[in-house]
């Protein structure tokens, strides 16, 4: 870690601290998966990559690409781009390749990570916590080989529910202790957490006396408030992060739903320290169901990962990579980022639709606040306490199906008066019915 008031770095040498840091974080789980693999994250795919076309290898288990029956394949977008993958490419998308990525992949992804976020780590040295970028099957492998490296049971964590059940769903089989950090319509209250943390004294940061492991949180567009953690908020959290030597783990897979310009800085751009593991997601900007996501953080920590990726599904999908890495060459990043603003203008309607249907319907009957990205809005419905009932029992028989809010709360029988709508699939005619119907279900509740 570099120093700057962080408790831990004070006269110490640096170097020394960072290793002892990022080992500390490991559990045994994954050091075990570095004995097995000789603590390398090259493997097969990974040397024939790096030789040279005359190299005759006998070492290989790879099939012969030949059998496979798929011979080649052109894909047409909307906008009328072909991403064609003829019979070369085609034997290389059927084949295995390295766990990290397939490398056109990734120097698009880790360019395209220097140029939104300009993190500072991207110009450290390995040791220092040097930005490192490995692709996964959507982000939540990503998230939940994260929380197997990072976490041992009884280790303290720190996230803002009600929040993705995805994430609690990864987290609760690994024993850890969850503190609720409280928030707003504006994220985490750093006042509150810091509150929270003030529990633990400087001689109990020093000696790693049970601190919080990493704090989690959804910076943009959270799953299900709806809310975006402002800049303010982020900088003063991270200095939090760094005086009680914790990591962030940056869940983002709204990020690119940002109705706003320009978008929020970034916890990754802030990474003085290498501490933010930053995982990104594909899955609402070009498809959910090719299972694309991508993981950045400090070298470390994530050649942990692709160890883990190498001994469970061993890479994401090749194909899948040629596919996304194609298209992606052809738009450029400015491509890219002008069909990014076209997804964001279709979110946009869909929001201001479901604004509109609230404003018409539920006005008296509900609180809520315009999300600035994501596709949900976190409904408060007045005089309910708890929505479970009301929408698995009632909801159904008018016809109107939302999520009660108690599945994202850490521990899901606690009531919840919220319910989670989404306005991502429906057409705002739909919209105006589902919350006129809402609307007479809560009538009849209350
Ligand atoms: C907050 C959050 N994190 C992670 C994910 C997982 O996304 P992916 O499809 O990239 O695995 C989701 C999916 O909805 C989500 O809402």
């Amino acid at each position: 870690m570099n120093g700057g008031g962080n408790l831990v770095t004070d006269d110490v040498e640096k170097a020394e601290i960072l290793n002892a840091f990022f080992a500390s974080v490991f559990t045994d789980k994954v050091s075990s998966h570095t004995a097995v693999l000789g603590n390398t994250v090259w493997g097969e795919a990974e040397l024939m990559q790096k030789s040279p076309p005359s190299l005759i290898s006998l070492a290989g288990g790879a099939p012969n690409p030949n059998t496979f029956p798929f011979k080649m394949a052109t894909i047409t977008t909307g906008d009328g781009t072909a991403v064609n993958i003829g019979e070369d490419l085609m034997k290389r998308a059927l084949q295995y390749s390295a766990s990290a990525g397939i490398p056109e992949l990734l120097s698009w992804l880790k360019d395209l990570q220097k140029s939104l976020h300009n993190p500072p780590t991207a110009n450290y040295s390995p040791d220092q916590g040097q930005m490192e970028i490995c692709v996964t099957t959507g982000s939540q492998e990503g998230l939940s080989k994260v929380f197997e490296m990072l976490i041992n049971p009884g280790d303290n964590i720190l996230l803002d529910a009600p929040t993705y059940p995805g994430t609690l769903a990864a987290l609760r089989p690994l024993g850890c202790n969850i503190i609720n950090v409280p928030s707003d319509q504006y994220g985490i209250i750093p006042k509150a957490l810091k509150e929270i943390l003030s529990r633990w004294s400087p001689e109990d940061v020093r000696k790693h006396n049970n601190i919080p492991k990493f704090l989690y949180t959804i910076p943009n567009g959270g799953n299900p408030t709806g809310t975006s953690l402002t800049t303010d908020r982020k900088k003063e959290i991270y200095q939090l992060a760094r005086q009680y030597n914790f990591l962030v783990i940056e869940d983002d897979p709204y990020y690119f739903l940002q109705f706003d310009k320009p978008w929020a800085p970034t916890f990754l751009s802030m990474d003085v320290d290498g501490r933010v593991i930053r995982t990104d997601s594909f899955s609402k900007i070009l498809s959910s169901g090719l299972r694309i996501g991508f993981l950045t953080g400090p070298k470390p920590l994530i050649d942990r990962v692709i160890l883990h990726i190498q001994v469970s599904t061993m890479h994401t999908s090749t194909f899948t990579q040629l596919m996304i890495a194609q298209l992606l060459q052809q738009w450029g990043e400015k491509g890219f980022l002008e069909h990014v603003d076209r997804v964001v203008e279709f979110y946009r309607v869909q929001r201001d639709a479901m604004l509109a249907a609230a404003d018409k319907w539920l006005k008296g009957l509900a609180d809520w606040h315009a999300p600035a990205a994501g596709m949900f809005l976190w409904i408060k419905i007045k005089g309910v306490s708890d929505t479970q009932q009301l929408i698995m029992e009632k909801a159904l028989q008018k016809e109107v199906l939302l999520v009660p809010g108690g599945a994202f709360n850490i521990d899901s029988s606690v009531p919840s008066s919220y319910v989670r709508a989404s306005f991502s699939l429906s057409s705002p005619a739909q919209m105006d019915q589902a919350f006129q119907r809402l609307a007479e279900l809560i009538k009849e509740a209350v």
